[in-house]
């Protein structure tokens, strides 16, 4: 009877600090920072994922190689001479505009290559194209003018209705080969190609319907 109230007031008494000692004290001290440390573990890994996202967008855009378009912007005829009927001939120099389109974030250098125009299945010129670069995301222009002669066409009848008709339907093809630089990171080979066909009207001397693939 006597030892009862003495131990129940010891009891609370003794719970007391151990409850403050364990809930009060240093467990929710260490839970705390357990939850600091994971918050910032969780803050690291995020940046890092961001970063490695930004990097990955960064380099699919940045390095990725595109083939140079390669066209042929404009043309002129001059020194047209052609005979119709009893001698049916052509003789002319196509001065044209050469675009070498580069969308690359490095520049584009190519070699010297020579390239044709056609007139239906026969070759009627040889196009020079000289070494040359385009910057990068620039478009270089260059003059080309091509010497165009009949001399080879033995079909002279079809050539006869042609010339009689106004019009001859041209076609150019040339085959750049080039490298890619950029940055110095990513270097690869390139072969633009380009390919015309041109519409010539012998009496106004003229080029129409110039489009490219
Ligand atoms: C075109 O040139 C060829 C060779 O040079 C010549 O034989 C021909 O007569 C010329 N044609 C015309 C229409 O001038
Ligand atoms: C490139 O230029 C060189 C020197 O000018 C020349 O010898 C060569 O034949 C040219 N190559 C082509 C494909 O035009
Ligand atoms: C090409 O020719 C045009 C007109 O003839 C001239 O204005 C231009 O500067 C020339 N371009 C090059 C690269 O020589
Ligand atoms: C001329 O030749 C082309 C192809 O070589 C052919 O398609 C065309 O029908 C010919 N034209 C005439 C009038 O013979
Ligand atoms: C060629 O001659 C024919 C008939 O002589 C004529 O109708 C035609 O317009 C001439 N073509 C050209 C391009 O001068
Ligand atoms: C010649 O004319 C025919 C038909 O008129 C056409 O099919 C052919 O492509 C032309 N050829 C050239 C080289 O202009
Ligand atoms: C060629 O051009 C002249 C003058 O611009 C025009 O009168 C003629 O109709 C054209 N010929 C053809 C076949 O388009």
């Amino acid at each position: 009877m006597q030892e009862d109230p003495q131990a129940k007031p010891l009891a609370p008494v003794q719970d007391y600090p151990r409850s403050d000692m364990e809930f009060g004290g240093i467990k929710p001290k260490a839970l705390r920072r357990e939850e600091k440390s994971s918050k910032c573990l969780v803050y690291v890994l995020a940046i890092m994922v961001i970063q490695g996202t930004v990097l990955l967008i960064f380099a699919s855009i940045i390095l990725r190689v595109r083939t140079p378009d390669f066209e042929i912007g404009s043309a002129r005829v001059r020194n047209l001479k052609y005979g119709n009927s009893s001698a049916p001939s052509f003789n002319f120099t196509l001065v044209t505009e050469v675009t070498v389109e580069n969308n690359n974030f490095g520049d584009f250098r190519f070699a010297n290559t020579t390239g044709s125009v056609w007139c239906g299945p026969v070759v009627v010129g040889e196009m020079k194209i000289p070494t040359g670069r385009a910057q990068a995301r620039a478009t270089e222009r260059l003059n080309v003018s091509v010497d165009v002669s009949s001399v080879r066409i033995l079909d002279t009848k079809n050539l006869s209705n042609n010339i009689s008709s106004g019009l001859l339907e041209l076609n150019s093809h040339v085959k750049l080969s080039g490298k890619v630089n950029i940055m110095n990171i990513m270097r690869r080979r390139r072969h633009p190609e380009m390919n015309c066909f041109m519409k010539l009207n012998l009496t106004g001397h003229t080029v129409k319907e110039l489009t490219c693939d």
